[in-house]
Parts: C-alpha cells; sequence; structure tokens
C-alpha cells in the first residue's frame, strides 16, 4: 500500500510571498518526491464564488457569512483535491488553509474557537509554516488589485494572530522579509527537516 503523503500549508499576510514560495518549493521537491501545488481559495465552485464575492466585490458579505463559506470550501478543497493527492502518496502544498481563516476572520471580530468549530471536519496539516513579513512590506509589494481585505491596520491584526499560533508551535515561523532566493532556502531546510522524520 501506498504510504500517505504530506500535508503542508504555507500561510502569511498578503504580498507576503506564499504564491511565490509555494511553488518554489513545489518545484524544488520534484526532485525526489511528487509534490503538488494546490490553492484556497480553491478551483472548486465555492472556492470560486469566494473570489468573485468576498475578495473583489463591491459589496461585502458580513464576517460570519465569509467564514462560512471558507470553511465549506475547505471541505471541499480537502475531499476533492488534498486528500486523494495524499492517498497516492504525494506532497501537497497549499497556498493558504485554515489559519489564514483563523487570522483573517478573527482579525475581522470573530471568535477564535468559533471558527476552529467550523472547521472541526478539516484535515489537520501534518506541517504549517508562516512566512512572516514586516505588514508594511508586503503591502508594498502588493499589485494596484489589492482585495479587499488588504490594508495596513487590517494586515497587523492578522500578523499577531499568526504569531500567537507561532508561540503555540502550531504555525513554523520563516523569515519573509529577504530576498527570495534566502527565504526559499529557510523554507526548504524546516521542511526537508519535517519530512526526513515525516512517517
Ligand atoms: N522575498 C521577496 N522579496 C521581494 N519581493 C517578493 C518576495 N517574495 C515575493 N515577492 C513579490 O511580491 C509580490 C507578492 O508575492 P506573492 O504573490 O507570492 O505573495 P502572496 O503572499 O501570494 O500574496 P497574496 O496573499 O496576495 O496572494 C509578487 O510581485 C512577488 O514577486
Ligand atoms: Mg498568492
Amino acid at each position: 500500500m501506498t504510504k500517505r503523503g504530506a500535508f503542508i500549508c504555507l500561510e502569511g499576510l498578503d504580498g507576503s510571498g506564499k504564491t511565490t514560495q509555494a511553488k518554489m518549493l513545489a518545484e524544488k521537491l520534484k526532485d525526489g518526491y511528487n509534490a503538488v501545488y494546490t490553492a484556497e481559495p480553491s478551483r472548486g465552485k465555492i472556492g470560486t464564488f469566494i473570489r468573485k464575492h468576498c475578495l473583489y466585490g463591491k459589496k461585502r458579505l458580513s464576517s460570519i457569512v465569509e467564514a462560512l463559506l471558507f470553511a465549506a470550501d475547505r471541505m471541499e478543497h480537502v475531499e476533492t483535491e488534498i486528500l486523494p493527492a495524499l492517498q497516492q502518496g504525494r506532497i501537497v502544498i497549499s497556498d493558504r488553509y485554515l489559519y489564514s481563516s483563523i487570522a483573517y476572520q478573527g482579525a475581522a471580530g470573530l471568535s477564535i474557537e468559533w471558527i476552529e468549530k467550523i472547521n472541526e471536519h478539516a484535515l489537520k496539516p501534518d506541517l504549517a509554516v508562516f512566512i512572516d513579513v514586516d505588514p508594511k512590506v508586503a503591502m508594498r509589494r502588493l499589485k494596484p488589485n489589492k482585495s479587499v481585505m488588504e490594508n495596513l491596520e487590517t494586515q497587523q491584526k492578522v500578523r499577531e494572530i499568526y504569531l500567537k499560533f507561532v508561540e503555540k508551535g502550531i504555525l513554523v515561523r520563516v523569515n519573509g522579509n529577504q530576498p527570495k532566493n534566502a527565504v526559499a532556502r529557510e523554507l526548504y531546510i524546516v521542511v526537508k527537516k519535517f519530512l526526513d522524520t515525516f512517517h
């Protein structure tokens, strides 16, 4: 029987370099592993709805409705993409996952316990990494088509919540305030160390 693959997620502020790093990591891991890149919101029906109505829509839905949609999209993502890939023994790298909901909807004022509750059926990642970038740096990196979730005050609150999960040992912090290749090297060391002891 194939060994179950490993589930890794990358978290961080908008503009912190998650997509850049997740893709670089997936490429690097292809040498020796069967790695696959995936992202949230997912490519499924609910993920598509979220991108249209929550990230770039003019009229925001309430934080509660958004949190429920993200949780629903996550379950669909787990069932249709993440679990099947893990069952094939692949390494799944998800660009955002559960901790994005906790940090963003938590920063919007919702209880973290409730966000965890509605996500309780979502598979726990085997390794969760926080790419930590100064919110001002992250803002500068963003293109003009920023989504509605992005302003400095929100980004600072989001970072504080992520850091609480670093303190608890749930997220592993990587310093994202460095050139892309240096971040990639630091991330790779964390991931390799994890993979060498996985199973
Ligand atoms: N270490 C870095 N130094 C400088 N610029 C970077 C670095 N990493 C990424 N960038 C640039 O910053 C921008 C945002 O990066 P990226 O899209 O990877 O961030 P993200 O975390 O995925 O953002 P979002 O949450 O908005 O999807 C891109 O133009 C990217 O090329
Ligand atoms: Mg991205």
